[in-house]
C-alpha cells in the first residue's frame, strides 16, 4: 500500500500535468492563428518584391512533447511550409525566401529539435521553395549578432519568446530588435505566478530577473508582482515604444470543465497591423469560449457599454474607429473584463463593429459622413449606413471612419 502523502503528491502532479497540457494547447492555438495571419499579411505586401519572412523562436524547446504534440518551432515550420507550397489563390506565396530560426540553451532539447527539423526539411518540398532553417544551442542573447543580421536581411518577420518563467531580458530583446523591428510582429508569453513567487521569496538574483523580464526598477517589483493588472501593464508598456499596438491577454485554464486559474499566464502581442492584432483577439475569444463552454455565449449580446466608456475616457464625443480600437485594446486585459457587466466583450474588430451598429440603431451614435465613408456605404450594405466588418482591411480604413456620439 502507498503512504497517503505519496498519493496526495501524485494527485497534485497529475493536476499540474493537466494544467500544463491545457496551457500549452491554448498557447499553441493562439500562436498558430497569429503566425498564420502575420505570414498572410506580410505575403500580401511582398507581392512582386522578392522579399523574405523570418520566424525566430528564442526559447524554442525540443520541438515535440511526450504526447506527440508538436512544439512551437515545428508548428511554425508547418505553417511556413504550407504557405510557401501554395501556388494559387489570394494566399499564394510571394516570398523569395523564408527563414526559421530556433534557439534553445538546453543541449538535449536543442539536439532533439535540430534532428526533428533536419528530418522535416529533408522531406519537405519547401526546401526547393526557399525555406531555410537555422538552429542554435545557447542562451539566445549570445546569438545577438546572427539574429540582427538575419533580421536586417528580412523585411518581414515574427519573433516568439516563450520562457518558462522570468528568463526573458526585455531590454536585451529590444536592443537586438530595435533597428529591425519594423514589419515584425512580436509575441511574448509571461508567467505572473512565477514572478510573484520569486518576488515573495526575495532572492537578489530573482529580483534582478524580474526587473529585467518586465523592464521595471527594483523598488516596483513587490507591488507589480502582486498585481496581475500592473504585471500586464508593465509588459505592455515595455513594448509600446516599438509597436503601434501592444495587447495583453490573460489566459484562463480549466481542467475537466472546472476553472483552475483565471489568469494562468499572459500573452502579449506587439504589432503594427490591425489585422494581426485582430486575429490575436479573435483567437483569444475562440479559446475562451472553448474553455468556458456555452456559458460564455452570453457575453456575445452586450450593448456596447465599453465603446461609450471609450468616449468618456478620451473626454470627447468624436472618435475614429482606429481611436476606439486603440482605446479598447489598451484597456482590455482579460475575459474577466468581458463579463464584468452586460455590454462588455472581447474587443475583436467584428465585435466592435457589431456594437457600433447596435449603438447606431439605438440612436446613441452616428457615423460621420466623410467622403471615404460615403464611398464605402455606396458599395452596398444590408442595412444602409451600417459598417461592415469586411470593409476594415487596414489601419487607414479604421482611421477614416469617424464615430460621433449623439447627446
Ligand atoms: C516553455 S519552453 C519552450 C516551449 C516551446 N516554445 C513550445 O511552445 O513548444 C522554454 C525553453 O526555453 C529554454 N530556455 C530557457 N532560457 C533560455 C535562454 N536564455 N535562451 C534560450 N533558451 C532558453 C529552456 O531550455 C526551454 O526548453
Amino acid at each position: 500500500m502507498e503512504p497517503i502523502s505519496r498519493m496526495k503528491r501524485d494527485t497534485r502532479a497529475e493536476d499540474h500535468f493537466l494544467k500544463r497540457k491545457r496551457h500549452t494547447e491554448i498557447k499553441h492555438s493562439v500562436f498558430q492563428d497569429v503566425l498564420k495571419t502575420s505570414v498572410y499579411i506580410a505575403n500580401m505586401s511582398a507581392r512582386g518584391k522578392g522579399e523574405t519572412f523570418t520566424y525566430i523562436d528564442l526559447f524554442a524547446g525540443r520541438g515535440d512533447f511526450e504526447d506527440q504534440a508538436e512544439g512551437s518551432p515545428v508548428l511554425a515550420f508547418n505553417i511556413i511550409e504550407q504557405h510557401v507550397l501554395q501556388e494559387e489563390g489570394p494566399g499564394r506565396n510571394h516570398f523569395q525566401k523564408t527563414c526559421i530560426v530556433a534557439i534553445d540553451k538546453d543541449t538535449e532539447a536543442a539536439d532533439h529539435l535540430r534532428s526533428l527539423l533536419v528530418r522535416r526539411l529533408e522531406k519537405s518540398a519547401g526546401r526547393e521553395r526557399g525555406i531555410e532553417v537555422y538552429t542554435g544551442n545557447s542562451n539566445w542573447e549570445l546569438y545577438d549578432f546572427e539574429i540582427r543580421t538575419l533580421l536586417s536581411r528580412s523585411k518581414w518577420g515574427f519573433i516568439f519568446a516563450d520562457p518558462f518563467s522570468t528568463e526573458l531580458d526585455i531590454g536585451k530583446l529590444k536592443a537586438t530588435l530595435r533597428a529591425h523591428a519594423a514589419f515584425k510582429d512580436i509575441l511574448i508569453l509571461a508567467n505572473p505566478q512565477t514572478a510573484s513567487r520569486q518576488s515573495a521569496r526575495g532572492h537578489a538574483n530573482d529580483i534582478v530577473r524580474i526587473c529585467k523580464s518586465l523592464e521595471i526598477p527594483p523598488e516596483l517589483v513587490g507591488r507589480i508582482a502582486k498585481s496581475r493588472e500592473l504585471f500586464a501593464a508593465a509588459l505592455k508598456e515595455a513594448f509600446s515604444s516599438l509597436k503601434e499596438f501592444t495587447i495583453g491577454v490573460a489566459m484562463p485554464v480549466t481542467v475537466g470543465g472546472r476553472l483552475i486559474k483565471a489568469d494562468y499566464f499572459y500573452l502579449v502581442l506587439a504589432t503594427d497591423s490591425i489585422v494581426v492584432a485582430d486575429s490575436f483577439l479573435t483567437a483569444y475569444e475562440g479559446t475562451v469560449i472553448k474553455e468556458r463552454g456555452s456559458k460564455s455565449q452570453g457575453m456575445l449580446f452586450g450593448r456596447g457599454q465599453e465603446i461609450l466608456d471609450a468616449f468618456e475616457r478620451n473626454n470627447t464625443s468624436n472618435l475614429s474607429l482606429w481611436d476606439i480600437m486603440e482605446d479598447l485594446w489598451d484597456n482590455f486585459l482579460s475575459w474577466k473584463n468581458a463579463i464584468k457587466g452586460p455590454g462588455y466583450e472581447i474587443p475583436t474588430i467584428k465585435n466592435i463593429i457589431d456594437k457600433l451598429n447596435g449603438l447606431r440603431a439605438r440612436g446613441k451614435i452616428v457615423f460621420k459622413e466623410s467622403e471615404a465613408f460615403q464611398y464605402k456605404v455606396k458599395r452596398g450594405n444590408a442595412e444602409p449606413g451600417n459598417l461592415k466588418y469586411s470593409e476594415i482591411r487596414s489601419g487607414r480604413d479604421a482611421k477614416r471612419i469617424r464615430v460621433q456620439l449623439e447627446k
